[in-house]
């Protein structure tokens, strides 16, 4: 399916070496991740003013925070058990053979960088790296061992409150004051933009995979590589946010494309 359409992005790849990739959720879906949007996704259960900023969230958490937890428990197990899956190491592949320079990427669940890719810029940050809320130094944490310490302690726990979840956060090594997930919510600024924009602007194939395109400012930068020349690959199965920048659209799922474009350049078969 789409062979022509691949095999076309694979010969634009083969030709590149400052190649881009502007990531979304839809990349992590086949590591068993939920999208936010898509059915079953967490904004399609929840409303995001609840949630999704700091202040939304704590108000919650203090007016009904068990009606949460089953949702926390939920999201724990998929980031628990997730593995980088066909896509990420394709984009890894990518990197290693010298076409790919950077992912960015909308994701917190660290699953690029294990898979091997070297340069990522997490516009959105990253949940397994922690920021003291007092003195803002940062600690980085392994994902699955922070999930097993943050499910044991919260089965532990006797009643769920803002006071006792809040008790589950790291503590700082240094002021002992309490961690956070280093993430942006609704609100905050996002991370790293100038660089992403920077890469965007000095990328000649921008590979746009698996985003709904309605989060800004990470939904400019396809627009900015192409004011920059870039052709603009989009992979998505279900829709294509990004019509009227694309080159190229596959709408099928990235963890079957991305390995076909790589075994495609590989076997010199563009
Ligand atoms: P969305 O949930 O909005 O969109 C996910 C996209 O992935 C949809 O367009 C799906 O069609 C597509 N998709 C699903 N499965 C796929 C697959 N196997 N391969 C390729 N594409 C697939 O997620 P994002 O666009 O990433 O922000 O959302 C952007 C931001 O909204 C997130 O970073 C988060 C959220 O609020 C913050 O937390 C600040």
């Amino acid at each position: 399916m789409f062979e022509k359409e691949i095999r076309e992005a694979a010969s634009i790849l083969s030709k590149s070496t400052r190649a881009s990739a502007s990531c979304g959720a839809g990349v992590s879906a086949e590591s068993g991740i939920a999208t936010f949007r898509d059915a079953g996704g967490i904004w399609d259960r929840i409303d995001p003013a609840e949630v999704g900023t700091p202040s939304g969230l704590i108000n919650t958490l203090e007016r009904e925070a068990p009606k949460l937890v089953p949702l926390f428990i939920e999201i724990l197990d998929s980031f628990e058990s997730a593995e980088p899956n066909p896509g990420h190491r394709a984009l890894a592949d990518l990197e290693a053979m010298g076409i790919l320079k950077t992912v960015i990427t909308q994701n917190a669940d660290n699953l690029h960088q294990e898979a091997g890719t070297t340069d990522v810029i997490e516009v959105h940050g990253n949940l397994f790296r922690m920021k003291c809320l007092a003195c803002e130094s940062i600690r980085k944490y392994e994902r699955k061992p922070l999930i097993r310490e943050v499910k044991e302690r919260m089965a532990g726990l006797n009643s769920f409150n803002l006071t006792a979840l809040a008790s589950l956060a790291p503590r700082c090594d240094g002021c002992g004051f309490m961690m956070r997930p280093d993430v942006v919510m609704f609100t905050e600024p996002v991370q790293d933009l100038p660089r992403a924009f920077a890469v965007a602007a000095g990328c000649d194939v921008m590979l746009v995979l698996g985003t709904s395109g309605v989060v800004y400012p990470a939904a400019y930068l396809p627009r900015e590589a192409k004011k920059s020349g870039a052709a603009i690959i989009v992979i998505n199965p279900t829709e294509n946010p990004f019509e009227s920048v694309t080159d190229i659209y596959i709408p099928m799922k990235t963890g079957e494309v991305l390995p076909a474009i790589v075994k495609m350049i590989r076997e010199k078969a563009v």
